[in-house]
């Protein structure tokens, strides 16, 4: 039998909820599907996402892997440039799937980030240690204009021009952009990179699963074919927990949660709720609608927002990702002295505790009054992975459809954008940064 990940929902549990709530946006979540399939809802020119994992040819992975390689190969350290949908996937997937420790761990090829914040230290110490190294750069970049990697490119490049010339830095330089439009695709052809297309169509935060993502990660030695195939089984398979999933978190919203937390029991999980809160934020929080979606990492929250969740404003709704096998066993020890009471947990998996912390905890949370979701994920492996990756990113279009947002454009991003423009005199933002200065006057 395939094995996959679950959705259960426990939001009527506590009677926060009336099941039949959830039940009342069926239909409308099998209308957003149709819309999806379709293409008759808004923002219909960005549903590359629907189906992408099936469309990716064995060819196209095997092209990958040996870009991957080849870096690998070359190079010590992989700097991937890029932010928000062009860093969380790819940041997200290694993580859940890397050694905690790795970094501590001699002789692999290790991908690093950058251009994924403008920190003047957080640059200069990554440049401290890539001096005199062998590195390789992987520039991502839709729309190829964006000012964070864009700064940490120039950066970079020019370092890796000296250390190695201009021939060998073109020949470990990969970049990933539109087909034919920005700065980053002229930048390219005129210094012969090798290069991967963002379909037009798959918005930045919906792309981990083309070479923004993928590549990466076959950098970081995972296996992107089980990434995909795990997405093309959820592609393929029925809707019953996209619908789960979207219809409750509307029905909670609709009852005056507004703010949805992704929980893990497990660090690894971390910056895939980072990946999360992307997909959800910039594709639900507009017209000012949508819920605000926040994550914590237990048990080490429950020692910071625990308080708040457990008797806070009642507003709040989780989400709980729950991994079954852990990769390891560590089995805690029968002590004598018994000096610190851990007797009772003596030959106990430290997993075992985990699980009851997991249980008690969203017990304790339907007790208080915060709704819980819980999806199950058999194990983080790639496969898993791809169908969690794909079940989000569907569940997100139908959610956000449900919500009667466009769920794929995000013009709220570029206010910041057009004020430090201003700010930085960029030359055709003349008239806003006149604007900008005499309202700073004020
Ligand atoms: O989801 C999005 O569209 C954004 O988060 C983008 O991915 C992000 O702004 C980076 O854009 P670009 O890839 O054009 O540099």
């Amino acid at each position: 039998m395939t094995q996959k990940i679950q959705v259960a929902n426990f939001a009527a549990l506590g009677q926060v909820i009336d099941q039949a709530k959830v039940d009342a946006l069926h239909a409308s979540a099998v209308a957003a599907v149709e819309k999806l399939e379709k293409g008759t809802g808004e923002g219909n020119d960005f549903l590359g996402w629907l189906h992408l994992p099936s469309s990716i040819t064995s060819e196209f992975l095997a092209d990958v892997e040996a870009t991957a390689k080849a870096l690998r190969e070359s190079c010590e350290f992989v700097v991937a440039i890029g932010i928000g949908g062009s860093y969380l996937g790819a940041k997200a997937v290694m993580e859940a799937l890397s050694d905690s420790f790795d970094a501590y761990k001699p002789g692999k090829c290790k991908v690093l980030f950058a251009g994924n914040n403008i920190g003047e230290d957080y640059i200069a110490e990554l440049m401290d240690l890539l001096k005199g190294r062998k590195f390789g750069i992987i520039v991502i970049s839709k729309s190829g204009t964006t000012t964070e990697p864009a700064i940490a490119f120039r950066l970079l490049k020019d370092m890796l021009e000296k250390q190695e010339g201009k021939e060998e830095a073109a020949k470990r330089i990969v970049a990933i952009t539109d087909e034919k439009k920005g700065a980053l695709r002229s930048l390219a052809t005129q210094e012969g990179y090798k290069t991967y297309v963002i379909p037009d169509n798959v918005g930045g935060r919906f792309s981990v699963l083309t070479p923004v993502g993928l590549l990466p990660i076959a950098v970081a030695g995972f296996d992107v074919k089980a990434l995909v195939a795990g997405a093309v089984e959820m592609e393929q398979g029925d809707d019953t927990d996209v619908f789960t999933y979207a219809q409750t978190r509307n029905a909670l919203y609709q009852a005056g949660k507004k703010i949805e937390i992704l929980v893990n029991f497990c660090p690894r999980l971390h910056y895939f709720a980072e990946w999360w809160k992307q997909l959800y934020g910039e594709s639900e929080g507009k017209d000012n609608l949508g819920i605000f979606p926040a994550s914590v990492d237990f048990t080490t929250d429950l020692h910071s927002m625990g308080q708040w969740i457990q008797e806070g404003e009642r507003t709040i709704f989780e989400t709980v990702l729950s991994v079954g096998d852990q990769n390891a066993t560590v089995v805690i020890p029968n002590d004598e002295a018994n000096l610190d009471g851990l007797n009772f947990l003596a030959g106990k998996r430290v997993d075992e505790v985990n699980k009851m912390a997991e249980l008690g905890t969203r017990l304790a949370h339907v007790d208080g009054g915060v709704p819980n979701l819980l999806i199950t994920i058999p194990a983080l492996t790639e496969r898993y992975l791809g169908q969690l990756i794909y079940f989000f990113e569907k569940a997100c279009g139908v959610s956000g459809y449900i919500l009667g947002v466009n769920p794929f454009n995000q013009p709220g991003v570029e206010a910041y954008k057009k004020n430090m423009f201003a700010l930085l005199n960029k030359p055709g933002y003349e008239a806003e940064t006149a604007a900008i200065q005499a309202k700073l006057q004020k």
